[in-house]
């Protein structure tokens, strides 16, 4: 790959997606193993720097850069120099002279990964910046999908709820395009941004007529964190219009699966039954989210 830093999905070809998800696969193969362990990249050092909670995102960075032996510091901005007003680049800098090789980000202000790449010499990764981007979400789920169904080109993938604050979605929409499937937005208008009916997607405000004849079905966590004002009148009411329900998965393919970036609101978004159904492929996520890390962290090589 040309790119050093993983800021964004569009900074990828469909050539680089593709190395990326073919280099999971090997990964994946020696997480099968005794020995989960390769000395691929001995001797550097990855830095989580996350501003945000996560569960999934943190452990599987690090999960994955210890499986290939480097060095990890997690860095938790409630116990640090953060609380006392340091800055984010000061803190970056300092992480910078503290040898970091990989710096992996969240935050809650859209672009903070890409400043970061400008201020410091480490290989930044973006692990979910506002409600701009998640890329190796986007990457861990086309690894999911082409896993389960064998390719990406041609599937029809819906992806529903509040698209607006959702840096998932604004990641796996040029993903899984690139790769030739289909993508349909669902969900109510006051979540679905009407831009993207300009470039040639599918907005459907009805869940029973978007959810037809679909091959995956990726919902989205409804964000209430974000959200300043009422975009709908209820969670109930948005569980009646645009929660997953068995009755709705009907409506798409026999064989269709469904995904979640988590964490999952049952209830709100998705129905228990739905969720814990042999349908869903949510915890393979979060199982490829390591193999597929691994092969960002692999291909990026780190500073110098
Ligand atoms: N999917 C995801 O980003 O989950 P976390 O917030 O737990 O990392």
């Amino acid at each position: 790959m040309e790119t050093r830093h993983l800021l964004s999905i569009k900074d990828l070809s469909k050539e680089d997606i593709t190395l990326i998800l073919d280099t999971a696969n090997g990964f994946r193969d020696v997480l099968k193993r005794d020995i989960k362990k390769v000395p691929t990249l001995r001797g550097k050092t990855v830095v989580n720097l996350f501003y945000e909670p996560s569960t999934r995102t943190r452990t599987s960075f690090e999960l994955a850069a210890k499986r290939l032996s480097t060095d990890v510091i997690n860095f938790s901005v409630t116990t640090s120099s953060v609380v006392k007003g340091e800055s984010l680049i000061d803190t970056a800098k300092t992480i910078q002279a503290l040898g970091a090789d990989f710096v992996v980000v969240r935050h809650s202000s859209s672009g903070v990964p890409h400043l970061l790449s400008e201020q410091i010499d480490a290989s930044i990764i973006n692990a979910g910046d506002g409600i701009n981007e998640h890329p190796t979400q986007a990457l861990l789920d086309a690894f999911t999908i082409r896993d389960k169904k064998g390719q990406i080109e041609g599937l029809k993938v819906a992806i529903v709820g509040d698209i607006l604050h959702s840096r998932v979605a604004k990641s796996n929409i040029p993903c899984l395009r690139k790769l030739g499937a289909e993508v349909r937005l669902i969900g109510p208008p006051t979540l679905v941004p009407e831009g993207f009916a300009k470039e040639g997607i599918r907005i459907y405000y009805s869940m029973e007529e978007g959810i037809v004849d679909v091959d995956v079905v990726m919902m989205l966590r409804i964000q209430l964190e974000r959200q300043d004002r009422g975009f709908f009148p209820t969670v109930d009411e948005y569980f009646r219009l645009w929660g997953l329900t068995e009755e709705r998965l009907s409506l798409a393919k026999s064989d269709a699966i469904v995904m979640h970036p988590g964490p999952m609101n049952r209830g709100v978004e998705i129905d228990s039954l739905v969720a814990d159904s042999e349908k869903a492929v949510i915890l393979d996520q979060v199982t490829n989210g390591i193999a597929v890390r691994m092969a960002v962290l692999y291909l990026l090589g780190g500073r110098g």
